[in-house]
């Protein structure tokens, strides 16, 4: 498939046409951003593991029945995925407290939740992405009723799928942020599942593995990305 005109460009990723209207090329960049924008960096070979634990995570998830965008990775940093019509909700997925949702509710970092909690925000830039409620995307029209039972029923299967997963490689997955869209009338999983993405913490020492090292200034970024690589890697062979 033709590479063609760059399309988009995001804080973390480009997006170019191809010659077939239902494919896209997505290119992952080192660009990193936090707090909405406000802080900015450049994370040194970012691009190629997000490329990379992305497609590895997206084709297991595939396996175990989740469709997703995912179609063929094209080289370190492109990989051709499907044109979805992009939902502007994004859907965390928490099982252990971490971030925001410390901060919100006062509940110490590392507690694990009795139950998993389903957050959705509103996807626009200008706001934020503030947090909004199942009657905020339907008075918005943000999603159908339908839809959102589907979004919320993927996502769980996905924490299911990815926590039993990143367990035998000792990373806990304490939360993580996703993307879904439209294609030939249905709703599959789009965006990426990286460490920008999630948070991972190595099950035996407690060690940030994701964009957490950037945000708090924590130093080894680079290294904790190349981790979680590494990490995935060694259990390609076992997907
Ligand atoms: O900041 P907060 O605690 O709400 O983030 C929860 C999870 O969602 C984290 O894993 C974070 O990396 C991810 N997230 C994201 N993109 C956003 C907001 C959160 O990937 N815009």
């Amino acid at each position: 498939m033709k590479k063609l005109q760059q399309l988009y460009e995001g804080k973390a990723k480009k997006v170019y046409a191809t010659d077939d209207p239902n494919y896209v090329i997505v290119e992952y960049k080192d660009d990193a951003t936090a707090f909405n924008g406000l802080k900015r960096g450049t994370i040194a070979g970012k691009g190629v593991v997000n490329n990379k634990v992305s497609n590895h995570l997206f084709q297991l998830l595939e396996k175990h029945g989740i469709p997703t965008h995912y179609v063929q990775e094209l080289n370190d940093r492109e990989t051709l995925v499907k044109k979805v019509q992009i939902i502007p909700v994004e859907v965390i997925v928490r099982n252990i407290a971490a971030g925001s949702l410390s901060k919100r509710l006062g509940i110490p970092e590392g507690t694990r939740l009795k139950t998993t909690v389903l957050e959705y925000c509103y996807k626009n830039d200008e706001l934020g992405d503030p947090m909004v409620n199942e009657y905020h995307i339907y008075a918005m029209e943000l999603a159908t009723k339908e839809e959102v039972a589907r979004i919320a029923d993927m996502s769980l299967r996905v924490n299911q799928i990815l926590s039993d997963y990143l367990k035998y490689v000792n990373v806990e997955l304490i939360d993580f942020k996703l993307e879904f869209g439209r294609f030939n009338g249905e709703v599959i999983l789009a965006d990426e599942i990286s460490p920008d993405t999630c948070r991972f913490w190595d099950t035996r020492t407690g060690e940030k593995l994701d964009k957490d090292r950037f945000r708090r200034d924590m130093g080894k970024v680079e290294e904790a990305y190349q981790e979680i690589l590494n990490r995935l890697m060694g259990k390609s062979a076992e997907l």
